[in-house]
């Protein structure tokens, strides 16, 4: 059973991603995780392929024994891994509750790496995996720091991971888009918080880039950077020096550009 494995699927990319995995035709099961079922069911109930649904809350230690369980159970051949659950909180550390700070590591970081080492025993060569991570893991991001710093772990994990499992023929690549409209930013905006970044003046859409993503993976790439603004952004980070990096952002996130 060719199985693709997809967690977020409930919303945003994650949800094109499944979309996709279904028009493509090559997987037999489709695994969709999150919270939310009736938003899974509701995907489930709109794609042919079969599907199974994981409930998983990703910043539980119990959901990975969970997750290692039904693998075990059902024998999986994991063909595609997409780790797209993540969230972000706008605000500088002060602002942040502790909680919101442990959830975005556990989720963005402990959930992304955990469902890669628990996958792998479960995957054979040809197999791809594509992780969640943002053009804003190429600069350090006052207002968006602890989100930014997590998703720098998510790009250099994946990077690594992707050679050391060439000689397997597993691919991982890591998916660095520019804002896009999902729930994303307004789950980032409802805090205390939420005039810290104001400056949403390109904003892509989902589908394109989870497409352009599942491109890169079977193109054995070990990243993409997605878009010209992602592209503009990534350049800047590796031309500017870093202090001056960051006053460009601090410059222009509170300004208030919308979509
Ligand atoms: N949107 C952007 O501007 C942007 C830009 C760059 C990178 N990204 C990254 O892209 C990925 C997908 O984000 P998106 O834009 O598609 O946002 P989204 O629409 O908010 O989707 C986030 C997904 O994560 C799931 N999730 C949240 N908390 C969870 C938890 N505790 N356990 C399990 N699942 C959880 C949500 O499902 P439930 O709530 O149902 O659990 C949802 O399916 C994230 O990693 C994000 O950091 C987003």
């Amino acid at each position: 059973m060719k199985t693709a494995v997809i967690t977020g699927a409930s919303s945003g990319i994650g949800r094109e991603f499944a979309l996709l995995a279904d028009r493509l035709g090559i997987y037999d099961e489709i695994w969709l995780i999150a919270r939310r079922g009736e938003r899974l069911q509701t995907l489930a109930d709109s794609i042919g392929t079969k599907t199974k649904l994981l409930l998983l809350d990703l910043t539980e230690p119990e959901s990975f024994a969970q997750y290692k369980k039904k693998l075990q159970e059902s024998n999986a051949d994991i063909a595609l891994l997409v780790n797209s659950a993540g969230r972000g909180k706008f605000g500088t550390l002060p602002m942040q509750t502790e909680q919101e700070i442990d959830m975005m590591i556990r989720l963005n970081i402990t959930a992304t790496v955990m469902m890669c080492r628990h996958s792998l025993p479960y995957m054979h060569s040809g197999a791809k995996i594509i992780n969640m991570a943002s053009v804003s893991g190429s600069i350090p991001l006052p207002g968006l720091n602890v989100y930014a710093a997590t998703k720098a772990f998510v790009r250099n994990f994946t990077v690594a991971l992707h050679a050391e499992l060439k000689p397997l023929g597993i691919t991982a690549t890591a998916v660095c888009p520019y804002w896009m409209n999902t729930e994303f930013i307004s789950n980032a905006r409802d805090t205390h918080a939420s005039d810290t970044v104001n400056n949403f003046m390109l904003i892509y859409e989902p589908a394109p880039v989870a497409a352009g993503a599942l491109q890169a993976a079977f193109a054995d790439k070990s990243e993409l950077v997605y878009g010209a603004a992602g592209k503009i952004m990534v350049s800047l980070a590796n031309l500017l020096p870093t202090d001056l990096a960051v006053r460009v952002w601090n410059r222009f996130r509170r300004r208030e550009v919308k979509f």
